[in-house]
């Protein structure tokens, strides 16, 4: 008897009983990452965020002080995923969450424009950092942060302090870093660090919960030691470093 018609209906039969369950599980993953995203600022960490967020399956805005440009334009096309640009007062209307990538010189005229973020929940990446040109650079002690600063000008949104010291390319790459690396977050609002937290991860990051938002302070002064090659011009001493989990 040829059994292969009996093996191919075994088969069948499997199938139809597993693929339900594994289309339940791919919409489970992608209800994961459902919504709005609004990325302010299109270089190179607004880029490399607004990307992996579109490939998680956000739709993704980004706010741009010109939306039409070419710089914006191309950063679209390079896009798998639903994304589109507007200028950076309109991007944050419709989003659940909101990233702001701009330089720390602009950070309270772009936070204070973005309109009313109540109840949403803001990633903060910023760096109190100075650039005037390439060979010109500031970084900037206060006895605050970036991250309190933000949650100050937006009292009722949910500020998580995050990625503000990994660069953009492991954004855009983790496996650039040639091993694990662990995203450390903070913030005072546990939902709003859990979200946070997920899409690190999903990005295919390991995640570290530092404690309130507070400690922006000492997630910002970690880059103080990376820029320090930058801003001395000591090329030749550049160092990157990552926070790495104890095997
Ligand atoms: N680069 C990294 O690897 C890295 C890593 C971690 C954290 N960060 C932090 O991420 C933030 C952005 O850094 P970046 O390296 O992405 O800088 P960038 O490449 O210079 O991009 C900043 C973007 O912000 C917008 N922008 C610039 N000047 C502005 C102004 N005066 N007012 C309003 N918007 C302005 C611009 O977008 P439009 O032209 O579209 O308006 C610009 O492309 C900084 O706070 C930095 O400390 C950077």
């Amino acid at each position: 008897m040829n059994r292969r018609p009996i093996a191919l209906i075994v088969i069948g039969m499997i199938a139809a009983l597993v693929m339900p369950a594994l289309l339940a599980a791919v919409k489970a993953d992608d209800a994961k990452h459902s919504g709005h995203v609004a990325v302010i600022g299109t270089g190179m960490m607004g880029g490399a965020m607004g990307t992996r967020l579109a490939e998680l399956g956000y739709t993704v805005t980004f706010g741009s002080r010109n939306p039409d440009s070419e710089k914006v334009q191309t950063l679209l096309t390079t896009i798998e995923g639903n994304a589109t640009a507007t200028t950076q007062d309109a991007a944050a209307q419709d989003a659940d969450i909101v990233v702001f990538a701009v330089p720390w010189s602009a950070a309270e005229s772009v936070v204070k424009g973005a309109g009313d973020l109540d109840g949403k929940i803001i990633i903060d990446l910023m760096n109190p950092l100075i650039v005037r040109d390439f060979d010109d650079m500031e970084m900037v002690s206060t006895n605050t942060s970036v991250g309190e600063s933000v949650q100050e000008w937006l009292p009722n949104a949910y500020v998580v302090k995050a990625f503000n010291a990994v660069g953009f390319h492991v954004v855009t790459d983790p496996s650039k870093a040639g091993g694990p690396v662990t995203i450390p977050i903070a913030s005072n609002h546990p939902d709003a660090k859990a979200t946070v937290m997920q899409i690190a991860e999903d990005f295919g990051f390991e995640t570290f919960d530092v404690g309130p938002l507070s400690q922006s302070r000492a997630l910002e002064a970690l880059t103080h030691l990376y820029m320090v090659a930058y801003i001395e011009g000591r090329m030749e001493d550049r160092f990157e470093y990552y926070f790495r989990r104890t095997p």
